[in-house]
């Protein structure tokens, strides 16, 4: 885990945030104990910081209506707590402060500490109040069943073992609470006429995501793993955007970016090689008759069993 800015302090449980420990957050909102173990061997495969937040923004603005839908299925009343892990930016955290009204709160949780300072400077911008970012890792229980819903999305595709995490989540869960994830499969993305640029990175980011232990194609395999993981009547649905024009188009592009250098260094790819590739997936981004699709995303969702 990369060392925290002076600034933050560790708190006891491994859980990091920029003014509060997590043992006075929790007690602030009346929340169980928490327990945590780390994984020390991860590293994420996407560049963070500023840069890592304008993509994250321009992946939200591709993947919020789906969100969207998913969160109005789902019986999300005022006044419950909920959890989104991996919450990057904090844009589903956002989402799901806003269903749960001043009443309620919604704590988002990431790795990255630059992603967790952007998404709290921007929440304080904003003057949401009910929601706050601390720095974690997935594979440790938040709170233990102290959430009426946990969320995350497009997590468990980058880590070598996401049931652990899954188990992780679960834990942070109340009895009869809800588990909500959402996932790629990047094994289907296409484009139409099929531009070898586009066939070529996914080739390495396949690779890539591999090598570093994540699971490109993990969508359709969700349904088992909550089942496995205890979760009660898992719904599952499929969504996938695509199009001629806007943020979908640029997705792949920008992930392109943002992976570019990881991969040239790594060796996967000459950095000549790379230029010519950004470069023609840029052009394919912005040609009007070429139509490019996103990852197909898996949403599946259940309760944790009440007995
Ligand atoms: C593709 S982003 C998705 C962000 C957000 N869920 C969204 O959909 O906008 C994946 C996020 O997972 C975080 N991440 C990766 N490994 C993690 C881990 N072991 N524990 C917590 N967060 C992790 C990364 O820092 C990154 O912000």
């Amino acid at each position: 885990m990369r060392p925290l800015k002076s600034r933050h302090r560790p708190a006891e449980n491994g859980w990091h945030e920029s003014s509060t420990t997590v043992t006075e957050y929790a007690l602030s909102l009346d929340l169980g104990e928490s327990s945590v173990t780390r994984d020390e061997t991860e590293t994420y495969i996407i560049e963070g910081g500023q840069a890592g937040r304008d993509r994250l923004n321009l992946l939200h603005q591709v993947f919020r209506v789906g969100t969207q839908h998913l969160l109005d299925e789902i019986e999300i009343a005022p006044g419950m707590k909920c959890l989104d892990v991996g919450c990057g930016g904090g844009d589903v955290a956002k989402l799901l402060a806003t269903k749960v009204g001043s009443d309620g709160q919604v704590v988002g949780t990431d790795a990255d500490i630059s992603m967790i300072e952007l998404a709290s400077a921007e929440a304080q911008r904003q003057g949401l109040k009910n929601i706050q970012y601390l720095q974690g890792d997935a594979y440790s229980t938040f709170c233990e069943h102290s959430f009426d819903l946990v969320y995350s999305r497009l997590l468990l595709t980058h880590l070598s073992a996401p049931e652990k995490a899954l188990a992780a989540m679960c834990g942070s869960v109340k009895r009869g609470g809800w588990v909500v994830i959402e996932d790629m499969d990047a094994t289907r993305i296409f484009s139409d006429p099929e531009i070898p640029a586009i066939s070529r990175y996914l080739e390495l980011y396949i690779g890539l995501s591999t090598s570093n232990g994540g699971d490109p194609a993990i969508g359709p395999k969700l349904p088992g793993l909550l089942r496995r993981a205890g979760v009660m009547d898992v719904e599952v649905r499929l969504v996938q955007q695509a199009g001629y024009s806007g943020p979908v188009k640029q997705n792949v592009v920008i992930t392109a970016e943002r992976t570019a250098q990881r991969l040239v260094q790594n060796g996967y790819i000459g950095a000549d090689e790379m230029t010519n590739l950004l470069r023609d997936n840029h052009r394919a981004a912005v040609d009007p008759d070429i139509l490019i699709s996103a990852p197909l995303i898996v949403q599946a969702w259940g309760r944790i069993d009440t007995d």
